[in-house]
């Protein structure tokens, strides 16, 4: 919340953002005062000309061509101004500048993952330099999400087996909220990333770092956090909680057990289905089995140490 924020939208923090918000208010306004008036009229009209009695018959009234030529004429102008100015800031809206940084969101149940031209691919932390324009080419994985930055007021639904796509230029550096705005199962709510928005300086040395070979349990840890498996498998009862499971004998919904080893942990990864702890119903999706294997060895040493 900033000096320009009115309480019920952040900041204006795009290019066009101030834009988007200047037609919203327009349009707003003008609604307010026409419905306002409209119905004082219709008050005023029904108290002022009742039926004062059963005989009453009402005068017979002449059109006014001016009163019906002008409430023709102004709606018409209103509507039309709002049309063009709305189709030209939605075209400003669709048309990414041909020198835009381009990022590749793919949404799932439940993470947002985001994959740079130099091949490095983050989960929900999107990364971008300030003062630049950036095309976001997103899909999805599994079912409908929407990628949706009340900052930046962009809002495009991801959707399985095609491109949609947003862009935006922030125009200042800080941190800014992602929402999923299309329900999509159980944590739809807490499909949630952030973008933050940093120099052009800090965007190079954050890719660097990036790409720097981690030891396989840091790297895990990371990508625990980043594709929030947090929110199930630590201090809940979504799924098994994960801390000491390495090596413990798991009861499965079958009756059998099992010992938690790499293998098992792997499985229960890439194919959640397999063997699902007794207690627990069939919640993980098998969005995971997308993942390097790189990364999931991290995931394995990683969990090895909790
Ligand atoms: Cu993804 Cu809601």
């Amino acid at each position: 919340m900033g000096d320009q924020s009115t309480g019920w939208l952040p900041d204006p923090m795009s290019t066009f953002a101030g834009e988007v918000d200047t037609l919203f208010y327009f349009t707003l306004y003008v609604s307010t005062i026409i419905f306002v008036a409209v119905m004082a009229a219709m008050v005023y009209f029904g108290i002022r000309y009742r039926r004062r009695s059963e005989t009453e018959v009402p005068e017979f009234v002449r059109e006014s061509r001016i009163l019906e030529t002008t409430w023709v004429v102004v709606p018409t102008i209103l509507v039309m101004i709002v049309f063009t100015w709305g189709f030209k800031v939605f075209v400003d809206l669709q048309t990414a500048p041909p020198d835009s940084y381009e990022i590749t969101v793919r949404g799932a149940q439940w993470f947002w993952e985001f994959q740079y031209d130099t091949g490095v691919t983050s989960a929900n932390e999107l990364y971008v330099p300030v003062n630049r324009p950036i095309k976001l080419r997103m899909t999805g994985s599994d079912v409908l999400h929407s990628f949706f930055i009340p900052a930046f007021r962009v809002k495009m639904d991801v959707i399985p087996n095609r491109y949609t796509s947003v862009w935006f230029e922030a125009i200042e550096i800080g941190t800014y909220q992602v929402f999923c705005t299309e329900y999509c199962g159980t944590n739809h709510s807490a499909m949630l990333a952030t973008v933050h928005v940093v120099s052009q300086e800090d965007f190079d040395a954050w890719m660097v770092a990036q790409d720097q070979d981690l030891p396989p349990a840091e790297l895990g840890e990371r990508l625990f956090r980043q594709y929030t498996c947090v929110v199930c498998h630590v201090d809940t009862s979504v799924g098994p909680n994960l801390a000491g499971i390495f090596g413990s004998e798991r009861e499965l919904t079958d009756g059998s057990t099992v010992i938690a080893d790499e293998d098992y942990l792997l499985e229960s990864i890439v194919n959640p289905s397999a063997k699902v702890s007794s207690g627990y119903g069939l919640q993980m999706p098998a969005t995971f089995g997308t993942m390097s294997q790189k990364q999931l060895d991290g995931l394995i040493a990683y969990i090895k140490t909790l």
